[in-house]
């Protein structure tokens, strides 16, 4: 059955963090200190059944894989799948990674985490194991929300400082596992995990279903770089003719046109030492290149937007048209798959600058991912015409209920 998952409220409390208010749960808890949640979803009904995900893990664009334990030692298998071993074999799980990008109900309750910027919030993941599986005591790096979806696992967790390893092993396995908490979850129970708990989730009974609502976390080198590449996109642009990944449209920045010039250079007696004149020019030209907000938000609005390879749309046969006149009720509403973020006056969608500027109701769209027609009547006709081709790519849809 079909199930509406809403973002809470920031300032109201939730059952899906406990009680607490998203603010609160974010002051208090939020890359400091895991939670353990009964009944964060009272009710809860998993979006996909065990049938499914292993239906899904048989698809050559699904990411899957398959770990079990026995008499030799943990073994680690990559999908697509052709077969699983039996539910009546104990010790093995069968992890499917972005089930959002193929499932509606499934997007749609990673989407209730969106108190969290849509710039951490990353997929949601979904393993079955059968009686004893489970992948081993390990710590992420990043934080975790996971969600009992059917059946019961007892989680152990510990915030031990060592996290050395096991060698040779093809999973990450803590050598000395230490835990300092003992918790069995049902259906609907969650715990929150930040970056580095070391935890470790074993399946009572075989028909255990856990959902990891995940985040990305990128560092600092990869930040810096994308933030560098963006500048060197805009000068390729602006002087050099070719806009690279991040140079179109073109932003405004210095004036670089001008040539090297060394009239006072004495002659040298080593002319193959670089002229350290030459040297300290190019370092001064950097004075001048502009690493500022807009810069660095087209690296970080193109790259967080970026579609996975396995994020595929769907495109209409007779896609609905706004320009010809917004329909008397409906709503416009984003695929599953589509990434459509805003920063300043820039609008990025699925790894792309939009061709406008950003707008009260491009950004009312980004935040709740859908617009009601009432909304679309009376918008400029170029936003109307930039909707109708991301309905026509299958990047958004029309729906009429
Ligand atoms: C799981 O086994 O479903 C969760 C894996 C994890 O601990 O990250
Ligand atoms: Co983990």
């Amino acid at each position: 059955m079909s199930r509406a998952y809403t973002t809470p409220d920031i300032d109201q409390p939730t059952s899906l963090l406990g009680g607490l208010t998203p603010r609160e749960f974010m002051r208090d808890y939020w890359q400091k200190k895991p939670l353990l949640i009964r009944q964060a979803i009272p009710g809860f009904q998993p979006p996909v059944t065990i049938r499914d995900v292993q239906t899904l893990a048989r698809r050559e664009e699904v990411e899957s894989r398959l770990i079990t334990q026995g008499d030799k030692g943990w073994s680690l298998k990559h999908g697509p799948f052709r077969g699983f071993p039996p539910k009546s074999q104990p010790n093995w799980t069968l992890l499917v990674q972005s089930v959002d990008l193929h499932d509606d109900e499934s997007a749609a309750l990673l989407r209730q985490f969106r108190f969290i910027s849509d710039a951490r919030l990353d997929d949601l993941m979904i393993s079955i194991a059968t009686d004893g599986g489970g992948v081993g005591p390990h710590f992420d790096s990043y934080d975790v929300f996971l969600l009992q979806g059917q059946g019961r696992r007892r989680w152990r967790t510990s915030s031990q400082p060592d996290r050395g390893l096991v060698p040779g092993l093809p999973l990450k396995i803590l050598a000395d596992f230490r835990p300092d908490a003992d918790d069995i979850l049902e259906p609907g129970d969650m715990l929150y995990l930040p970056p580095h708990v070391c935890h470790d989730g074993v399946a009572i009974g075989n028909d255990c279903m856990t959902l990891s609502i995940g985040f990305r976390v990128p560092s600092q080198a990869t930040l810096a770089r994308g933030l560098l590449e963006s500048a060197a996109d805009q000068l390729s642009a602006q002087h050099l003719g070719d806009p690279g990944l991040y140079g179109h449209p073109c932003l405004p920045g210095p004036d670089l046109s001008t040539l090297y010039t060394d009239a006072d250079i004495p002659a040298t007696q080593h002319p193959a030492a670089l002229p350290d004149q030459l040297v300290r020019s190019t370092l001064d030209t950097l004075q001048s290149i502009r690493l500022d907000e807009a810069v660095a938000a087209r690296f970080l609005g193109q790259w967080l937007t970026n579609l996975p390879d396995n994020a595929l749309f769907d495109p209409p046969d007779e896609p609905a048209s706004l320009s010809a006149g917004v329909p008397a009720q409906g709503r416009i509403v984003l695929d599953r798959c589509t990434r459509l973020m805003y920063s300043g006056a820039q609008v990025f969608i699925n790894g792309e600058v939009a061709d406008l500027a950003a707008s009260p109701a491009l950004e009312a769209l980004a935040d709740h991912r859908s617009l009601p027609a009432d909304s679309l009547r009376g918008l400029a006709p170029d936003v109307l015409a930039m909707l109708d081709e991301w309905l026509q790519e299958g990047w958004a849809h029309w729906d009429q209920a």
